[in-house]
């Protein structure tokens, strides 16, 4: 079937964000400051500071942030009681979805002045609440919530190998913290902001938007591209593995974007670490699988990874399991997600587009015996 002009609301504007910009031509940017430089200057607390209340932190501001995001990491007994009746099977997307939605329950938002303190209370609890229950099902293991890590990320490596963490797999996943953090109108973000402009509260925001983020054709699809990484033997086989799928007319998790035209700014970034964590490493062949498809399906299709595309390599040299791929995701864009229902509660009027009809034309009624 022909794609109706215009379907996806593809290039259609839906609304106005001083939170990011998102340019066709491969660029990046958080209000206003690029994201190599925030890559490679600022930490994932800054950028969350940044983007939460919209001006970079001083020392003392972000001293400040990162202690309240450090004591709001333990989880409520309740909680622990709930994701430890999870088991293992569930998808762990609908792990995250359960802490947020639960957290709503007994953590609720009073009023709008709690947002903030709703956000950073997310972002800590979730972080230790997805690590928890990925080690208690499948490993068996209660392991103690407290890290004294500063960061989220260290935080969360620490949880997850129960080992001191060098400084380049720390900064690797602060980086990646910081590319998955905000990126527009894109289907999640959006879809929180369609449950904020009815004015809803922010736990159901944010379980809405992790609902979108699942799929694979969004967030998921840093999981998909692993999986596929992992079905390739040797880097010899890439082109062949390349060459089949697209005789099937199957889309090649980790590429192509619906904004980017040319390049995902933010691949390039995550690309690098990719690349120096996969020295030495015995599974070297993924990173070098991974560089031979991006040059091969340039070549053949004009198509460009997207910023999941290296993070597969990336996430897997850190240590981190599959499963846990997208919880990252969704645990970074709680951020972004949040920062856009404030601003959509901001200047609200709930958004409400209309439809072209397609159907049959005006019919008389039909009584059900004669149909
Ligand atoms: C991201 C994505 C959903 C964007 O979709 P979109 O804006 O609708 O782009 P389109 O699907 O219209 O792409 C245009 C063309 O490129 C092709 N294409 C795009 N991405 C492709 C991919 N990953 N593999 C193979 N072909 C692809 C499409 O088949 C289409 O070809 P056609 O015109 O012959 O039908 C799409 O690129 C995709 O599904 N990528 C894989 C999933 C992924 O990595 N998602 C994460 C996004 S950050």
């Amino acid at each position: 079937m022909k794609k109706l002009q215009g379907a996806g609301l593809r290039g259609q504007s839906a609304g106005q964000t001083s939170l990011s910009t998102v340019e066709q031509e491969g660029s990046l940017r958080y209000l206003g400051f690029s994201i190599e430089d925030l890559a490679s200057h600022a930490s994932f607390e800054e950028v969350a500071y940044l983007l939460l209340l919209g001006e970079l932190p001083n020392r003392n501001n972000l001293e400040q942030f990162e202690k309240e995001l450090l004591e709001l990491r333990t989880m409520p007994d309740s909680l622990v009681k709930v994701v430890e009746s999870i088991p293992a099977e569930a998808h762990p997307m609908e792990v995250i979805r359960t802490i947020i939605s639960y957290m709503g329950v007994i953590e609720p938002e009073k009023s709008f002045d709690d947002q903030l303190s709703v956000t950073k209370r997310l972002l800590g609890v979730t972080t230790t609440a997805i690590v928890y229950w990925y080690k208690y099902s499948h490993e068996g293991v209660r392991i103690d919530q407290g890290t004294g890590e500063k960061s989220v990320a260290a935080h969360f490596l620490k949880l997850l190998r129960q080992e001191e963490i060098d400084d380049l797999h720390k900064k690797t996943l602060d980086v990646s913290l910081t590319l998955y953090a905000e990126h527009e109108f894109n289907a999640s973000t959006f879809t929180g902001r369609v449950c904020a402009s009815t004015l809803s509260d922010l736990h159901s925001c944010l379980t809405a938007a992790v609902g979108s983020l699942r799929g694979p054709l969004h967030g998921g699809a840093n999981e998909e591209a692993m999986k596929m990484l992992e079905e390739i033997e040797s880097v010899d086989e890439v082109k062949t593995f390349i060459d089949k799928k697209l005789e099937n007319k199957e889309k090649i998790m980790g590429f192509g974007h619906a904004v980017y035209s040319v390049k995902d700014p933010r691949s390039d970034i995550i690309k690098e670490y990719s690349s120096e964590l996969s020295i030495g490493h015995e599974d070297k062949k993924l990173h070098d699988s991974a560089v031979i498809m991006e040059a091969y399906l340039k070549e053949k299709k004009g198509l460009f990874p997207n910023t999941d595309f290296f993070h597969a390599p990336a996430y897997h040299y850190l240590g981190i399991p599959t499963k846990l791929f997208t919880p990252l995701f969704a645990i970074a864009r709680i951020i972004g997600w949040s920062a856009h229902a404030y601003e959509q509660r901001g200047n609200n009027r709930i958004i409400r587009p209309s439809a072209d009809y397609i159907g049959p034309g005006d019919r008389s009624w039909i009584d059900i015996e004669s149909r």
